[in-house]
Formats: C-alpha cells, sequence, structure tokens
C-alpha cells in the first residue's frame, strides 16, 4: 500500500497501543462492540500493564501524514502475569490490530513479516497468540505457521515455530 510506512514504537504510542487492543478483541459480525471498559479485564489489560518491559517491542504502521493506522507488539509473561495466548515464559505473545479504515490492504501482512523476523532475531525459538477461530486473522496467521495448540474458553492458542 502506497504511504504506508512502518516504524518502532516509542513510549509515546503507548495510549494508541491501548487503542489497538480494544481494537485488537474479536466482534462477530453484526454484534455491538464491547464497551471501551472491556480494557479494564485482567486478563485483557496485561497484554499492556506496565508496557516498557524488557523484552517489550512494538512496531507502529503509519500513513502519509505519519499518523498512526496500526501495531503489532510481542511480549513475555509469567505464570503470575500470563494472559490470553501464554505458553511459557521464554515464549512471547503477539498482538496485532489496525484502524477499520487500514484493514484487508496488506499491512498486517508487512507488520508480521517485520515482527517475526525481528521474533527470531532475538533468539526466540516460537512465538504465540490468542485467536477466535471465527476471526478472518486466524487465516493470515496460519499463511505464517501458526498452529493451534490449544484452546482458551472460544480462543484458540497458537504458536508459530521460528527457524
Ligand atoms: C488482523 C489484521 C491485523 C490483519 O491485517 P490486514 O492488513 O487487514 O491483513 P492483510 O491485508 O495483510 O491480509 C489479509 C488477511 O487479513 C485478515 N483480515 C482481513 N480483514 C480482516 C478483518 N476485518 N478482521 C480480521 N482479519 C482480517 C484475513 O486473514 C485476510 O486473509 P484473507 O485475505 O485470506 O481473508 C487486521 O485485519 C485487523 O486489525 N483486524 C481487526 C483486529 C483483529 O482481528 N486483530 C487480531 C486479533 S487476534
Amino acid at each position: 500500500m502506497t504511504n504506508i510506512k512502518m516504524r518502532l514504537s516509542t513510549p509515546t504510542d503507548i495510549d494508541f497501543l491501548w487503542d489497538m487492543l480494544y481494537h485488537a478483541i474479536y466482534v462477530p459480525e453484526g454484534q455491538t462492540p464491547p464497551p471501551r471498559d472491556v480494557l479494564k479485564d485482567p486478563s485483557i489489560k496485561r497484554s499492556l500493564t506496565d508496557w516498557g518491559r524488557t523484552g517489550d517491542f512494538a512496531l507502529i504502521s503509519t500513513d502519509a501524514s505519519n499518523q498512526p493506522v496500526g501495531a503489532v507488539w510481542m511480549r513475555l509473561f509469567d505464570e503470575t502475569t500470563k494472559t490470553y495466548g501464554y505458553i511459557d515464559a521464554q515464549t512471547p505473545i503477539l498482538a496485532i490490530a489496525l484502524k477499520p479504515d487500514y484493514r484487508g490492504k496488506g499491512i498486517g501482512t508487512l507488520l508480521l513479516e517485520k515482527i517475526l523476523q525481528e521474533a527470531k532475531m532475538k533468539g526466540y525459538k516460537q512465538i504465540s497468540l490468542s485467536v477466535d477461530p471465527n476471526n478472518p486473522a486466524l487465516r493470515l496467521y496460519e499463511r505464517f505457521g501458526f498452529q493451534q495448540v490449544g484452546i482458551n474458553g472460544t480462543s484458540w492458542d497458537m504458536i508459530a515455530k521460528l527457524k
């Protein structure tokens, strides 16, 4: 897509990341999105609480005016901080979302390519995520080699091996 750029996140992107976390929550076709307060749910908010810990890494996509339009991030958790998609303390969990008008144009593919490269460079053996199997994003994840390894409520835990 023309004029879309990608950059490393900075500390001032934190509000945008929270916004993207809200957008990453799956809303089935025809259903009303949850209230913004859903971000206070303990297992959801752990995805970004205290952002800036060792290992935290995010990429931001921006438009021609340098406004953020999407983000992908990865983060390590442990038994006390874990959230959806948790496998173990060595496996970062990935999350991704774009603003609605920017979906389906290849931006998510670019963000995923880049963060998987980065995860490999950092020496991680695998990376995980959580997705509702009805979310069309599942196809994208499968194209990148993610495979289902478990189920948590209605969401699938998926892992991609990083060779
Ligand atoms: C998931 C998402 C980041 C993918 O980025 P994208 O730029 O739209 O994806 P691309 O254009 O690079 O690739 C297309 C793939 O994205 C997924 N996709 C496209 N539109 C989507 C949408 N509105 N919602 C969810 N996934 C979508 C599909 O897997 C699609 O593959 P297909 O063409 O075989 O159907 C983006 O669509 C999005 O923000 N969706 C809403 C938030 C979300 O579901 N996040 C993931 C939570 S686990």
